[in-house]
């Protein structure tokens, strides 16, 4: 019989069994629950609402439990509809009469509140392990290349020379607001639910406070409607983890174009690339792109929940079942993509002498020739004309602009001199932009020592 059998003349149809069981994919759950139960029991002993004696047995019954689900030994049932039944019935079958008393004064719906919380704490956790693996990798490629000079793209333009170490700490700075984020989702998480009961709390002097200290819980829920029909926290865990893939695939998306024969920026290692069955000469960058393709799958899980949460009046309807596929998929999806992309990045060879010629092409430099005018007293709209027009000429000439002899410069405007030519240098472009935030290589090392001091944080 079920657990809740006891009004019901009549069993379940075996489709309804199949269709609303959450076991298959719940039984993730697993220590979460037997852990919260523990603590249910340890307080509930603790404070006369059980007899001590029976706390004790259902302690030490759901300890075996739990060993029994760490070494794999357990089979779930189906018929016992999802991991809170499956684990009562289990351990009324072990210790007999006391685990009848486990579920006092609780609900399911605040039970599941209870796991799913703790298990995005978890999940929060080992996020922010990874992106501080990421992030240090970011720090170390930067270090190695302060001086790597390489072209910045808007509109996939050539625009003005940078350097990698430059490009690695904007992504650095991206993935550290990920950690942020991540942060708070743990900090909404970390708020206990149990106490809520069904909906409107309980009758027993439940010990909420013991039972968020047991369990590392920094707070109890304010409102029982609430504890149960909340499931923000795992909002912002799939939007963190949303923001999170969509800065994945856009770092996977440069390492694409940067692999290409056209820009060879970039070689992969073999041990992150594939091959063709059909052209024996090609190397595929299969991680990447299946990152900027999984990113798809998380957008999904948030928008999925999204979807779940709102029509339901409160307070917990069975729809809320849903949020543990979507919150699991999109955990696994982050995590297996933030492990992968990191050890690809470790391996990649960035190719220096590429990226320095690839930013000398495309007057790159032109701003700089402006900016030499100025310096020397003329207008900046008066000199940006000039160098438009200077530009135009090298373009009909198929020429760079430090391809122009001194004189050609002069027949534009007089104020250029000799040092234009050491001044318009890809290394002296860069050394010049010299402000909080810009490429300048000491202005980059500051970055990185302050990035470095944030990661420690
Ligand atoms: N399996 C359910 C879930 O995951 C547990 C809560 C069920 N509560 C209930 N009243 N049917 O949401």
């Amino acid at each position: 019989m079920k657990l809740w059998g006891g009004r019901f003349t009549k069993a379940t149809d075996h489709l309804m069994d199949d269709f609303h069981s959450s076991i298959s994919f719940d039984q993730r759950l697993a220590e979460q629950d037997i852990t919260g139960s523990i603590a249910h029991a340890t307080m509930l002993g603790e404070t006369g609402i059980i007899p001590k004696a029976d706390a004790d047995r259902i302690v030490e019954g759901l300890q075996g439990i739990l060993a029994d689900v760490q070494s794999g030994k357990i089979e779930w049932m189906v018929d016992a509809e999802d991991i809170h039944m499956n684990v009562e019935t289990l351990l009324t079958q072990r210790i007999g009469e006391a685990g009848k008393r486990l579920h006092t004064g609780r609900s399911r719906n605040d039970q599941v509140a209870l796991d799913v919380r703790m298990y995005a704490k978890l999940a929060c956790r080992e996020t922010e392990t990874m992106l501080n693996e990421l992030l240090t990798t970011l720090l170390d490629i930067a270090q190695d290349n302060l001086h790597t000079i390489m072209p910045g793209y808007p509109h996939m333009q050539k625009a003005q020379p940078i350097t990698l170490a430059h490009h690695m700490m904007a992504y650095f700075q991206m993935f550290l607001r990920d950690r942020k984020r991540f942060r708070n989702a743990y900090d909404a998480a970390d708020v206990m639910p149990l106490g809520s009961g069904a909906l409107a709390g309980t009758t027993y002097p439940l010990n909420r406070e013991r039972v968020a200290e047991l369990l590392g819980f920094s707070a109890i829920t304010e409102n029982s409607l609430d504890g149960v029909s909340d499931r923000d926290f795992l909002l912002d865990f799939l939007s963190a983890a949303s923001t999170c893939m969509m800065h994945l695939s856009r770092f996977c998306e440069e390492l694409i174009l940067w692999n290409t024969n056209e820009f060879r920026f970039v070689e992969m290692d073999d041990a992150y690339a594939t091959g063709s069955s059909i052209m024996p000469q090609k190397k595929n960058p299969d991680v990447a792109e299946l990152i900027r393709g999984k990113t798809g799958r998380v957008y999904g899980d948030l928008m999925a929940l999204l979807t779940v949460m709102k029509g339901i009046p409160l307070a917990y309807n069975k729809d809320m079942q849903e949020d543990k596929e979507a919150f699991f998929d999109a955990r696994d999806t982050l995590v297996k993509g933030l492990t992968i992309f990191t050890a690809m990045l470790k391996t990649c060879t960035f190719r220096k002498d590429v990226m320095e010629k690839g930013a000398s092409g495309g007057f790159t430099n032109a701003t700089d020739a402006a900016d030499y005018m100025v310096k020397h007293g003329v207008a900046f709209r008066d000199a940006h004309a000039v160098v438009g027009r200077l530009v135009a000429h090298c373009l009909n000439e198929n020429k760079a602009l430090l391809d122009l002899t001194l004189d050609e410069l002069k027949a534009f405007h007089p104020v250029f001199e000799q040092d234009v030519f050491e001044e318009l240098s890809m290394l002296s472009c860069v050394e010049k932009r010299r402000i909080p935030g810009a490429p300048a290589p000491d202005m980059v090392q500051i970055a990185i020592d302050h990035g470095r001091q944030a990661l420690s944080d």
